[in-house]
């Protein structure tokens, strides 16, 4: 099996971005799926903080491949800011990176009517990033998309103004103001800097090339509880986040994927709305924050904090078909007495342990564990982390029944221990 896949397992932010970086050399191509520039990856190498947002995140690693690929929208404009902040040269980039014909635009008119949708919603809101994923999917699966194949187009131009034309008849019944022209000058700069990229049906790239033995990897983003189906709909994101998103969004079939790696935090975070069972909306939660940095990679929002949610991560692990475990920001949860692990829950006094549609008025249900004092981060050897920690770690595994292979002790790519 030359195909693997990594996800995030909780509400996004895991630390999805800083493991493939540190596993980048096992593969030799890195891959995204679905999502566009919602996520914000973060790697840190050589005392430098990089945050991706569409590329995928081999991208510093001369000699390997990066794609965009069908499942993921892209939004021109986000592509130019991005790619000319890497600190890379346009030859090294086109060399390293190629996109899908396949994969839909986010138009300038999207983002305002991502805009435009949460304003009318109040309190209701989704806590989107309004950088156009929900109205970019909306139209794809609507069948009114714009590809990156068709670009090259003579007709473009004539094209997307029919796409803003009905966008903006849309944008009359809602009572928001927007300029336009500041989004547009921007979205078609980026459409001339795709143009020198490698844009292609890349599903027969992927087959290819892994039918000859190069090694994939599938990045996921966002996480498991925002995906479209099986996250706290509707504050989710608009696109398949698990596995299975991986098939869909590079077309390749499950019969060739191996490992599915499931990422998840020592402890939970989302950003944006919706419910959270064992979010601290306390001291706890204030310090959680402050030690793990928990302000978003691509809005700055405050990310809400809470303990591990079992029930949450056992069913993320059902969803995708996890075989391997990492978990990530153990340094962060140093320093506290006892530790809490949310390993029910209380749904009108009656204990359960399934997440369902209904159950969002729940109580969790904790254990505590004792914690650990010691600062991590220096640590590379699995036996030599504190045993409070290793009983964390283990606890984990005998209640999801899948090992933590990896367990990340700090931001950057040396930060990291394999078992
Ligand atoms: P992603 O979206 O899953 O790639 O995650 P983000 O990059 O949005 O957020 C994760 C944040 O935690 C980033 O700031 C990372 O640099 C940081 N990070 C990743 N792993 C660790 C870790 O093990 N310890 C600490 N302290 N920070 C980490
Ligand atoms: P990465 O890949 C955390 C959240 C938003 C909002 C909801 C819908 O960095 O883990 P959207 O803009 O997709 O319509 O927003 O999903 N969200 C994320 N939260 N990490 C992300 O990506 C996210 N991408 C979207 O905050 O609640
Ligand atoms: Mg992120």
């Amino acid at each position: 099996m030359n195909i693997d896949i990594l996800l995030g397992l909780q509400w996004g932010d895991e630390g999805k971005g800083k493991i493939v970086d540190a596993i980048c050399p096992n593969y030799d191509i890195i891959a995204r799926f679905q999502g566009g520039p919602n996520a914000g990856h973060s790697l840190e190498f050589n005392n430098v903080k990089h945050v991706l947002h569409l590329i995928p995140s081999g991208i510093f690693r001369p000699e390997k491949l990066n794609i965009i690929g069908n499942g993921v929208v892209i939004d021109p404009a986000v592509f130019k800011t991005e790619i000319d902040t890497l600190g890379l040269t346009m030859d090294e980039l086109k060399e390293r990176l190629v996109i899908s014909a396949r994969a839909n635009l986010i138009l300038p008119g999207h983002r305002i009517l991502d805009a435009a949708y949460e304003h009318s919603k109040g309190n209701t809101k989704i806590g989107s990033t309004l950088k156009g994923i929900g109205p970019a999917y909306t139209d794809k699966a609507a069948r009114n998309g714009l590809r990156t194949g068709e670009i090259f187009r003579k007709d473009f131009r004539e094209m997307y103004d029919k796409h803003m034309k009905n966008h903006l008849s849309i944008l009359k019944s809602y009572d928001y103001r927007f300029d336009l022209k500041e989004y547009e000058a921007g979205w078609f700069e980026g459409i001339e800097v795709l143009k020198e990229f490698r844009i292609m049906n890349t599903e027969y790239l992927v087959n290819e090339l892994t039918g000859k033995g190069k090694k994939l990897i599938a990045e996921g983003a966002q996480g498991t509880m925002l995906d479209i189906d099986f996250g706290s709909y509707p504050y989710v994101t608009s696109s398949n986040t698990i596995s299975a998103g991986a098939c869909t969004g590079l077309g390749i079939s499950p019969r060739k994927v191996g490992e599915v790696i499931g990422i998840f935090k020592a402890y939970c975070t989302r950003v944006g709305s919706g419910p959270f069972p064992t979010e601290l909306n306390d001291e706890t939660g204030n310090l959680l924050r402050e030690k793990g940095y928990e302000f978003g990679s691509t809005t700055g929002r405050p990310r809400r904090c809470g303990w591990l949610d079992l029930p949450a991560l056992k069913y993320a692990i059902m969803i995708n078909g996890v075989t391997q475990l990492f978990m990530t920001k153990s340094d962060v949860m140093s320093g506290f007495d006892t530790v809490k692990v949310c390993t029910s829950y209380l749904s009108g006094g009656k204990e359960c342990r399934e997440i369902s549609v209904e159950n969002l008025q729940i109580e969790p249900v904790y254990i505590e564990l004792p914690g650990w004092n010691e600062n991590i981060s220096a640590i590379r050897d699995f036996r030599k982390l504190p045993e409070n920690l290793r009983n964390y770690i283990k606890f984990v595994e005998d209640h999801t029944g899948i090992s933590v292979r990896m367990v990340s002790v700090g931001p950057d790519r040396e930060e990291t221990i394999f078992r």
